[in-house]
């Protein structure tokens, strides 16, 4: 062990985006001594790209506004697979969750009466997101940021963790690599907290950026703790489809929410066609009708119409993208056209959305203010994950916690734009408590296995042992293209098939894989070393929309095109026992009475 640099912690919170941030805060300031070790530079987190807001009941625009509206909401958005105690938790405590973060620094757009102001999104019933114009994530991650290095965190930047050890049935640290150095790092810990974001960067269009491989989704799987419901990935209907080098930036729903609206080749308003029977008689039948909306809305007045079709969720409205798409009435780089020049004045466009503004100008040419925008659906976020204890956030594994994008669950089948936020801020902040409570009952730090250590250090230098072999960025854009291609929006089983297949032969290829030069600042070996999780990561989630023979939410299957009763109360679940990785179903926990009747209104 005195090859490695080794440290010692309370607590080790692994991604510092908004939920490891917040879990930190929480561990130490319950006295943990904590650590917060992320791959990337702190602040550099895919929270950022939760552009339009947070959302909580906070009943600044809307005093009908509670938390049973929204927990009613965030159920039908997740089409009732959502784990139903974490969306009670987080409808509740999401409105403390953000008037602390104010309390903390965080300087949020304001009504005329000093209030948080609120904005509409997809499948919220009210203007429900707390916003900084288009740029909420961001401020957030600042406001974090600036809090945990006052608390005098620990942090381990450019640091990646490859492996959690487990010792007696629990979580006893952490294996990572320095990518500057390439030096390895042991952390001993008696609690370890996963926070480490999505796993978008599977997919060839993709709002993520290079950090996103699943490392979390993969680290809890091969320490043995269970996955659920990774059949379940997002794509966000509006990513920049122009220029080809920006393609699948996000452009944010923020547009919709402040009245753009989504036209087809044809200039038709394609949305009025799509209102799914769960939200019949919700949504504006005409056009009259949801400009009427809009004018309300800029008006600062209760809208009496019906929302635009627009703010239907985003499962409904990528699908229904797709579908002009490939029916010919797409725009002339594949996407659709989003258009706000005609309905709000350049002045309140570059107000509202300063972001896409400058995003559109500078990275297209583009002025928003006077033309539309090409877009089209983008792989955005990851609803399965590490499944965790509703109150706690802890896995199956002991010791072993998650919190934010990487944890399963909350979301169901399908996330609501704004709840990201507010779930990194809910269970962060739990994840870090009970972690840190967790730490304190225990007197000794658990003992590493030392062969643990020098098998995992072997196995991350495999790669420059070999000779000869694959282009690790070769094996990445064919795996980014495969999953694509066969586990995209619309699935069936031949093309998942396909993908077991193709995924095999990848994963054959990564043996093979090899790297020159040395491990000082060697993104090559990175990659390499990524492959790993996104192979078992991508394997999991087309093993669990194989499983999954229905369409709910995001996992639309052709060959399953209804939802159906019976699946709509199963979870699936992954987890690590042998070859090939086992997928069960279970069935989810009863939801009490006074929840149910929730459900009904509305
Ligand atoms: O569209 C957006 O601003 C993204 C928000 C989210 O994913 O929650």
């Amino acid at each position: 062990m005195d090859k490695y640099e080794t440290h010692a912690y309370d607590v080790v919170v692994v991604g510092a985006g908004g939920a490891g941030l917040r879990a930190a805060i929480e561990s130490s300031a319950r006295g943990a001594k904590t650590a917060l070790v992320c791959k990337s530079l702190l602040g550099k987190a895919h929270t950022v790209m939760a552009e339009g807001g947070i959302a909580a009941a906070l009943a600044n625009n809307e005093p009908r506004d509670n938390w049973q509206v929204h927990f009613r909401d965030t159920m039908k958005g997740g089409k009732f697979l959502n784990q139903w105690r974490m969306a009670e938790l987080h409808a509740k405590e999401a409105p403390e969750r953000v008037r602390e973060l104010e309390s903390w620094g965080a300087v949020f757009d304001r009504t005329k009466d000093g209030a948080i102001l609120q904005r509409n999104f997809g499948g919220h019933t009210y203007p429900r997101l707390a916003h900084v114009g288009d740029r909420t994530g961001l401020e957030m991650i600042r406001t974090l940021q600036d809090r945990g290095v006052h608390q005098g965190i620990d942090v381990y930047m450019e640091c990646t963790v490859r492996r959690v050890f487990v010792a007696d049935g629990r979580a006893a640290g952490c294996f990572a690599y320095w990518r500057e150095s390439g030096r390895f790092i042991v952390f001993r810990a008696k609690a370890v907290v996963l926070a480490t974001g999505g796993i978008g960067r599977c997919w060839e269009i993709s709002s993520n950026s290079w950090e996103y491989t699943g490392d979390g989704h993969a680290l809890a799987y091969w320490a043995g703790a269970d996955l659920i419901d990774m059949e379940f990935v997002q794509f966000h209907p509006t990513g920049m489809v122009w220029p080809p080098s920006v393609r699948g930036t996000l452009i944010t729903e923020g547009v919709r929410g402040e009245g753009g609206v989504l036209k087809n080749s044809q200039g038709q308003r394609f949305m009025f066609d799509c209102v799914p029977e769960l939200y019949a008689g919700e949504f504006a039948e005409t056009e009259e009708e949801s400009n009427r909306w809009v004018q309300d809305v800029i008006a600062g007045r209760r809208p009496e119409a019906r929302r635009p079709p627009e703010l239907l969720t985003r499962d409904v409205v990528a699908r229904a993208i797709r579908r002009e798409v490939r029916e010919g009435r797409g725009s002339p780089h594949g996407g659709v056209l989003l258009d706000i020049a005609s309905y709000r004045t350049p002045e309140a466009i570059k107000k509202k959305l300063p972001g896409m503004y400058h995003q559109f100008k500078e990275l297209a040419d583009v002025d928003i203010t006077a033309e539309p925008m090409e877009v089209g659906p983008t792989c955005h976020y990851m609803m399965g994950g590490v499944r965790v204890d509703a109150e706690t956030q802890e896995s199956t594994l002991p010791g072993l916690y998650a919190a934010g994008e990487v944890a399963g669950g909350m979301h169901g089948a399908n996330r609501l734009g704004g709840n990201s936020l507010s779930d990194l801020l809910v269970f962060g902040k739990r994840a870090g408590e009970f972690a840190a409570h967790e730490a304190r009952g225990r007197p000794s730090l658990p003992a590493i296995n030392e062969d643990e250590v020098a098998a995992a250090a072997r196995q991350a230098l495999a790669p420059f042992e070999r000779t000869d072999g694959e282009n690790p960025y070769a094996l990445h854009e064919d795996l980014r293209r495969m999953m694509h291609k066969y586990v995209g929006i619309v699935r069936n089983e031949e093309d998942l098939k396909i993908a077991l297949d193709e995924l095999g032969n990848l994963r054959e290829r990564a043996r093979h894989v090899k790297v020159g030069g040395t491990i000082q600042y060697n993104p090559g070996w990175h990659l390499a070393l990524d492959l790993a999780n996104m192979l078992d990561t991508s394997e999991a989630v087309t093993r669990a929309a194989l499983v999954r023979q229905e369409s709910r939410g995001a996992h639309t299957r052709d060959d399953f095109p209804d939802s159906d009763a019976t699946w709509g109360k199963q979870n699936v679940i992954v987890r690590k026992k042998g070859e090939p990785m086992s997928v069960a179903t279970e069935p989810l926990s009863e939801m009490p009475a006074e929840l149910k009747q929730l459900l009904k209104g509305g």
